[in-house]
């Protein structure tokens, strides 16, 4: 018998371009979105503030000054949202929990029609055949933990397993898939590094001892919902990208290698070596936070899945005054949000996991682009360069697991346009396109590709 290894590849050998796939039974084909970005309705049903509402109450902090008041209304509309994931195709969605609509002020007392929601939501996936992912922390902080220091303050991880606990113990019957934290490094570089993103604070102290909780909740709630959800598959959703350096000068490559530290290297190596990487730590030797003895061995917790987020890949040239900078690539096909088209780098980057952390399984928990998205005359959406970026990366996912990276699912960002952060509505993600005067949902034709991909396979 050949190995599982050696069919793979022989089948790939007979297919290079992918009409018979790589991909496995069982693999999870899905639709992201996140809390604040699409449920709207932040002042009902007892839902209390989180820093997105407050950031986007600050002149300039956001595009056109919007905010997620309304979104995508999908808190009313998401039996529709459900009703497009199955005409998609779709046997996987992930969402994410608003941490102060179930307790609006973090801790304490649990809002109950909160998470009436959640259930609400989850039955009708589960109506619908459709597996949940469910996110606990997609950046929606309760403003109350906020105001008693934030991420930065080591309390704020024991109120994380709260919210771990009360979610798990609701949806653990039904739910068995779940991610801790989306994307620490953006809720603790943009957020209290840089001053980009709620909550807004600009401090490296802040950022690293932010990263440092925001990985130890991670840790401990993996505990938490293990115990509360039965067969629990839990991960964590890590922005990955790929440094690439600009020439072959050494100071270019040392400008990369900083940006890998810091972006891909700070994270994985604390969740799957329980260390931090020596030349990281160097370099902010001032700022690294206090680490009590065991952090490291709870980070690493073992982890049934990693998830991948991947949109480009940062070529980077050292600067004149020793900082760096990511050089834009002429000619390089680029999204509206300006960020390089780069299939290859998924590719890379998952090959590098599997050489250098093996994860037992990974997930792409996020992929996608925007585009300037116009309805025509007669109503449709016509989007090939997004369709391309689908199927390109779709094929990148194929390739790596020809190569034996144990990938287990492909989450495409978004399945609703939504609202994007700082860019407010400006940008659009969605292979659905809302109508935001009217909330009306119009599918893409990305969404038509995705579900021919998604039937293909
Ligand atoms: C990721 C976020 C997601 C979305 C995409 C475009 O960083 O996780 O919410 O904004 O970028």
């Amino acid at each position: 018998m050949p190995s599982d290894d050696r069919v793979i590849r022989d089948l790939a050998a007979s297919d290079p371009v992918g009409a018979q796939g790589a991909f496995p039974v069982g693999f999870s084909w899905g639709a992201a979105t996140s809390s604040y970005q699409t449920e709207g309705a932040v002042h009902e049903d007892g839902r209390g503030e989180s820093i997105w509402d407050r950031f986007c109450a600050t002149p300039g902090a956001v595009r056109n000054g919007e905010d997620g008041t309304i979104a995508c209304d999908s808190y009313h509309r998401y039996r529709e949202d459900v009703a497009l994931l199955h005409e998609l195709g779709a046997n996987a969605f992930r969402f994410s929990i608003s941490w102060p609509r179930v307790l609006p002020t973090g801790r304490g007392a649990v809002n109950e029609a909160g998470l009436d929601f959640y259930d609400r939501l989850v039955d009708e996936l589960l109506a619908n055949g459709i597996e949940p992912l469910v996110t606990l922390y997609h950046w929606e902080l309760p403003s109350a933990l906020e105001d008693a220091g934030g991420w930065p303050e080591r309390r704020t991880v024991e109120a994380f397993v709260e919210l771990a606990e009360v979610v798990g113990r609701r949806l653990g019957d039904r739910v068995s898939r779940w991610i801790t934290h989306n994307e620490p490094w953006v809720a603790s570089w943009l957020g209290y590094g840089w001053g980009m993103h709620a909550p807004g604070r600009a401090s490296v102290e802040d950022a690293l001892a932010a990263a440092h909780h925001l990985l130890l909740s991670h840790g401990l709630a993996c505990e938490v919902l293990r115990t509360c959800s039965r067969d629990a598959h839990v991960g964590i959703a890590l922005d990955l990208t790929e440094a690439v350096p600009a020439t072959s000068g050494e100071e270019d490559i040392a400008a990369a290698a900083e940006l890998d530290g810091e972006r891909n290297r700070w994270f994985l190596d604390a969740i799957f070596r329980a260390e931090y990487p020596a030349d990281v730590r160097e370099r902010f030797v001032s700022s690294v936070p206090p680490i009590a003895e065991g952090d490291l061995s709870t980070i690493a917790a073992p982890l049934d899945f990693l998830g991948v987020n991947y949109y480009t890949r940062n070529v980077v040239e050292r600067t004149p005054d020793g900082g760096r900078r990511t050089v834009p690539q002429p000619g390089a096909p680029h999204t509206e949000m300006g960020w390089e088209v780069a299939p290859q780098s998924l590719f890379n980057i998952l090959v590098r996991l599997r050489d250098e952390y093996a994860p037992p399984s990974i997930a792409i928990t996020e992929n996608g682009a925007a585009f300037t998205d116009v309805r025509r005359e007669d109503g449709s959406v016509v989007d090939p360069e997004r369709c391309a970026y689908l199927a390109d990366h779709v094929e990148a996912v194929r390739r790596a697991l020809v190569a034996g990276v144990p990938v287990s699912g492909y989450f495409v960002w978004s399945l609703l346009d939504n609202f994007e952060w700082t860019e407010g509505y400006s940008k659009r993600f969605g292979i659905v396109y809302v109508d935001y005067p009217t909330l009306e949902r119009v599918p893409k034709s990305s969404f038509y590709r995705y579900r021919d991909l998604i039937a293909e396979k």
